[in-house]
């Protein structure tokens, strides 16, 4: 970064702090300039398989890949066009938003946009733009302004093969040519400090039968991925400008049980109470494994979580009333009991252990 972005201080008046809100143009200006160094890959792909479970050789090839396109840099082109293919609730989406956080190191280069709301060809100024004199003329689109505050990034495509198919050949000057148009104004962006990410379920019971293979490597299913999204009608002029299709596998045994405890720790938290230590009865996990593994739900493990966080959510609120700061939840049947732990035990769990808790 160039020039200082040192807060001034008050015997030392900058222009900046007098004329402008320093803090909100030093926050822009670090952003804008932040440099993506090379990747250390190893460290990488260590974080990444620390946080998104079960899809260690998928996190491998999207790093290898990620760390070639960014040695050699294409003029005029992003630095990747990336396709996350595969089941939902599999981490296609979460392995996008963790590797933005961590290669730039804040969540604000990371672009997200749900390509659901673009079904329609009408909501396409939206997210380009719209041309002086028709709707939404005076407002520029998502995407100008996003490239525009934050070239160095993540532009997550969420769920690409639901936007309509003339808002997905819109996107090819950004990645044949580099820029986007803004229509408003007919300024341009640069897309080539971006990387382009964008998820799919199409040709998923394809992919997940070919991934079911463990003959079959990651690199083999990445390409037979690719033939799979042919066959499924994705749109072909997209697929020939991706760089990478990437095939997510379905989760398994004991990582469908890991993404379901955590799933259980981030809904336990919002409600600002902690699991107490080895705190979720093994029986719950045991009861979700199953349930995926037999009722193959269609929004993936996720669904069995929010099965759980339905039956525990009036039990977090009791025990928060209550001034709890910790609990446990037991098997109950096909419920789950949420047992708060008294604070004052809370606070010597080893010597308290599990006949402290209460009802
Ligand atoms: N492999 C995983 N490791 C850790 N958490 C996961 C994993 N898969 C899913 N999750 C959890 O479930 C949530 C939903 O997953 P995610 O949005 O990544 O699914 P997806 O593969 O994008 O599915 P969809 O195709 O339906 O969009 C995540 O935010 C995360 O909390
Ligand atoms: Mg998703």
């Amino acid at each position: 970064m160039t020039g200082d972005a040192k807060k001034p201080t008050a015997g030392n008046r900058d222009p900046l702090a007098r004329l402008s809100n320093f803090d909100v143009l030093s926050d822009k200006w670090e952003a804008k300039s932040r440099e993506l160094t090379l990747i250390d890959p190893v460290e990488l792909a260590s974080y990444l398989k620390s946080k998104v479970i079960g899809q260690n050789s998928v996190i491998d090839s999207v790093v290898t890949r990620l760390h070639r396109r960014m040695a050699a840099k294409r003029p005029n082109k992003p630095i990747a066009v990336f396709c996350f293919a595969g089941a939902p609730g599999v981490g296609k989406t979460y392995l996008a938003q963790v590797l933005a956080e961590k290669i730039y190191g804040s969540p604000k280069h990371l672009h997200y946009i749900d390509m659901t709301k673009f079904g329609s060809e009408a909501s396409s100024w939206t997210l380009f733009g719209s041309a002086a004199g028709h709707v939404g003329s005076s407002r520029p689109g998502l995407l100008p302004r996003y490239l525009r505050d934050v070239p160095n990034s993540i532009v997550l495509l969420d769920e690409i093969e639901k936007a309509h198919r003339s808002i997905l050949t819109q996107f090819l000057s950004a990645w044949n040519d580099g820029f986007i148009t803004e229509l408003s104004d007919g300024s341009k962006h640069s897309t080539n400090e971006a990387i382009f990410i964008m998820t799919t379920n199409a040709g998923r019971s394809r992919i997940a039968e070919l991934a079911r293979d463990p003959k079959i490597t990651q690199e083999e299913l990445n390409k037979l991925a690719k033939s799979a999204l042919q066959d499924a009608q994705f749109a072909p002029e997209v697929l020939s400008r991706v760089d990478d299709v990437f095939a997510f596998r379905e989760l398994a045994g004991l990582d469908i049980a890991r993404v379901v405890a955590l799933e259980i720790e981030k809904a336990t938290k919002s409600y600002n109470l902690e699991i107490a230590g080895q705190g979720i009865d093994p029986e719950i996990l045991v009861s979700a494994i199953d349930e995926f593994t037999q009722n193959k739900p269609a929004g993936g493990v996720r669904e069995i979580a929010r099965h759980i966080e339905d039956k525990i959510a009036d039990g977090l609120i009791e025990a928060r009333r209550n001034g709890a700061n910790e609990v446990m939840f037991e098997a109950d049947g096909s419920d789950v009991r949420v047992v708060a732990v008294p604070p004052a035990e809370a606070e010597q769990p080893a010597a308290s252990g599990n006949e402290t808790v209460s009802r």
